[in-house]
This record gives C-alpha cells, sequence and structure tokens, in this order.
C-alpha cells in the first residue's frame, strides 16, 4: 500500500483535499473525490505514454459512464480562449453534462486551461488536478486562479475555480526536464522565505537528485509544506484583497523581466528566481536584511539552478518601464513585496525610483 498524505484546504468558496505520494496514482480511489461518472482529462502532449496509462487506469477504474480527452502542445499561445473554445466545442457535442468532472494532467499552463474550461462550461463543472510540474505542484494547481491570456497579455481571462480535489505525485515528475525542475524549486523557496524559516534549512540541506534513494520521499515532503503555505494563505484570502499578495514576493521583477524578454527568454520561475534576488536586495536597501541574509538568499536560489542576474536585454531602465506598465498594477502605483526579516515579508509602496534602479543591479 503505498503512502498518502492528504492536506485539507478550506476556503470561503469550498473545501477540498490535496493528496500527495510517490506513484500513488493507479491505486488511488476517484470516487473519494468525485461521483462523477462523465470524465473528461484535459493532457499534455508532452506527458509520457507509461504516465498517460497510469492516469487513463486510474480514471476507467471508476467506470465511467463516458471517458474522452484532449490533447494539446502546452505552451502560452495554446493557453488561450481558441483552445478553450475547442474543449467546450467537443464537451457539448459528447454531451457532456453539468454533473462531468474535467481532470487536468499537465504543468500550469494545462492546469489553467482546464480549470477555466470547468469555470465557464454550462456556467462550472467540478475540476480535479493532476500537476505534472514542480511548478504547478507547488502553485499552479493550489488556490483556484484559472486562466487563459488574451493576444497581448498573459492571463488577462480567467476566474478563480476551486479543484474538487489536487493529486500530487512525485511520480510524474522522472521525466521533467532540470529546467523545469529548477523553475519549481523557484516557488518553494519563495514560500520558505515568505513563511517558514525551517522550510529554508530544509532546502539549504536538500540534495536535488531524485533519483537517489530517500530524495523523492523528502521532495514530496518538501512540496507538502510548501503547498500548505499557499494553501493557508488562500485559506485566509481566496481572491487576493489582502495577504495573498504576499505570494507575489519577487513576480514584480519577473512579471517584467519575462515581458521585456517577450515571453521568450526566462521561464516564469526563472524569472521568479532573478525578482527574488532584486526583491531581497531591495530589503536590504530598505534596513530590512543584512547582507549576509542577503548573500544566503541569492546562493540558495544560485543552489537550485536558477539565475540570479538580469539577462542581458533587461537593462535595469527597461525593466523599471516594464514594471511601471504592468497592465494588472493598481492604479500605476508600484507596489513591492519586501523581506522584513527572513521568513516574514511586507508590502511597500512609493519606493524611491533609484533604490528600485540599484536593486536591479545585482
Ligand atoms: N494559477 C496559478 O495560480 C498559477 C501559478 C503559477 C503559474 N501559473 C501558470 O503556469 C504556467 C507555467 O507552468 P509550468 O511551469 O508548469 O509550465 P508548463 O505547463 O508549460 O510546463 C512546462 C513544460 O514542461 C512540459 N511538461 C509538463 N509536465 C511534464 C512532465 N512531467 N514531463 C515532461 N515534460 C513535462 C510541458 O509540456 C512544458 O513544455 C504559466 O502559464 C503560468 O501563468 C499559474
Amino acid at each position: 500500500m503505498k503512502t498518502i498524505k492528504q492536506l485539507k484546504v478550506k476556503t470561503a468558496s469550498s473545501n477540498y483535499s490535496i493528496y500527495f505520494g510517490n506513484d500513488f496514482i493507479k491505486s488511488f480511489p476517484l470516487k473519494k473525490i468525485s461521483n462523477s461518472k462523465e470524465i473528461f482529462i484535459i493532457f499534455d502532449s508532452k506527458m509520457p505514454d507509461l504516465s498517460i496509462r497510469k492516469v487513463k487506469s486510474f480514471i476507467r477504474k471508476s467506470m465511467p459512464s463516458k471517458f474522452d480527452s484532449f490533447k494539446f502542445i502546452a505552451n502560452e499561445k495554446n493557453k488561450s480562449i481558441e483552445t478553450s473554445q475547442k474543449i467546450i466545442e467537443r464537451l457539448i457535442d459528447l454531451k457532456f453534462s453539468r454533473d462531468s468532472l474535467i481532470v487536468s494532467f499537465g504543468g500550469g499552463i494545462t492546469t489553467d486551461l482546464a480549470g477555466f474550461v470547468a469555470s465557464v462550461y454550462l456556467r462550472g463543472i467540478e475540476v480535479m488536478h493532476i500537476p505534472t510540474t514542480l511548478l504547478a505542484q507547488v502553485d499552479a494547481s493550489v488556490g483556484g486562479k484559472t486562466g487563459v491570456n488574451s493576444k497581448k497579455f498573459k492571463n488577462m481571462i480567467g476566474a478563480f475555480k476551486q479543484p474538487a480535489a489536487v493529486l500530487i505525485d512525485t511520480y510524474f515528475l522522472k521525466s521533467l526536464s532540470k529546467r523545469h525542475l529548477a523553475a519549481g524549486y523557484s516557488e518553494i523557496i519563495k514560500h520558505a522565505l515568505i513563511e517558514d524559516k525551517n522550510l529554508l534549512s530544509k532546502l539549504d540541506n536538500f540534495d536535488q537528485n531524485i533519483k537517489k534513494k530517500g530524495n523523492i520521499t523528502e521532495l514530496s515532503n518538501l512540496i507538502r509544506i510548501s503547498t500548505k503555505i499557499k494553501a493557508n494563505i488562500v485559506e485566509q484570502d481566496e481572491r487576493e484583497k489582502s495577504v495573498r499578495a504576499h505570494l507575489n514576493f519577487g513576480h514584480t521583477f519577473a512579471h517584467a523581466i519575462e515581458s521585456v524578454q517577450s515571453f521568450k527568454g526566462l521561464n516564469h520561475g526563472e524569472a521568479v528566481g532573478v525578482g527574488m534576488v532584486c526583491a531581497a536586495k531591495l530589503s536590504l536597501l530598505l534596513g530590512k536584511i543584512n547582507s549576509q541574509e542577503f548573500d544566503k538568499i541569492k546562493s540558495l536560489i544560485k543552489k537550485f539552478n536558477l539565475p540570479t542576474k538580469l539577462p542581458a536585454n533587461c537593462e535595469p531602465a527597461k525593466i523599471l518601464k516594464a514594471m511601471q506598465s504592468d497592465k494588472k498594477s493598481k492604479d500605476a502605483t508600484l507596489r513591492f513585496i519586501i523581506i522584513d526579516g527572513i521568513g516574514k515579508v511586507k508590502i511597500v509602496e512609493n519606493v524611491d525610483k533609484e533604490k528600485i534602479l540599484i536593486s536591479l543591479k545585482i
């Protein structure tokens, strides 16, 4: 019998569980989560055949009366209204009812897209996530933000839709590239820096070779602690009216880097890696951490193979301009999440432009 751990999440709109383990999907009883007999999987075309077979056999065991799937190439271009429309037309053609369950199987692009479709099809049906990237396991699949991109901007169309459950199985990470693993560690580091000093020292001591015996269990542990931090914050503030903004630590810088590079340079997790170094530098300039603490943060980010310097095409002035024109920034005021002593953060506004520019010179 595989060890499965459970985390219960209670938000204002719904209660659900997140299950954690290694290679547990095949033997997991779907009826624990949903009574739906009409199941539709949206999956990433890069998932290996064996992984897809595991998920399909897990679903078939629940003897669905209707079962179909949609495979797509997971990229930002396809995280779109057009792809959602294709899926919705298929659901309509196959007469999937209001009692259907959508299952997402892929990284953050897949969980965002599937969650969005589930939030609008027949005014909302159930969705369950089986995230397959580290970033989606610790971040995108938890918290209920779903969405697709507009023609020009990322994540401009979407809805809050809490899942019926999330199944976090580290088995699926085995096929993930080193680069995408690193992107996921970035969000774990973020959770540690904003909330949990102990997680920070666990990360310090962690051996990233997940092929080595015992390390995958430790990774599962780190994922569970990290997910719990995100879930706790979402429980307090589902719609990002207050503390949920803390999860944006490093992200004001990261979004600007991604946009200056037209989303073709660093991936999101990598941009967050650099963004956290900039945010830590700003915290240092504002006297909230000392230089040893800054160096420690920077070397932890480096340890996880994440970039710690701005890419060559991202001059500080360009980044500042991109931050100022961010479509999502509230009433054009720049807000930064800074470290207020390791393991704690706070929101600051009206930061001197010179300080912002210096914090970009890392
Ligand atoms: N909703 C949220 O709260 C939230 C939070 C963070 C990020 N996001 C969104 O998530 C997306 C980024 O997510 P991501 O980093 O997981 O990217 P992704 O979904 O693009 O996956 C990264 C790459 O890995 C491949 N892949 C996925 N799982 C794999 C596996 N197990 N083995 C081999 N290849 C695999 C994908 O095909 C893709 O090429 C962005 O669109 C971002 O906006 C959403």
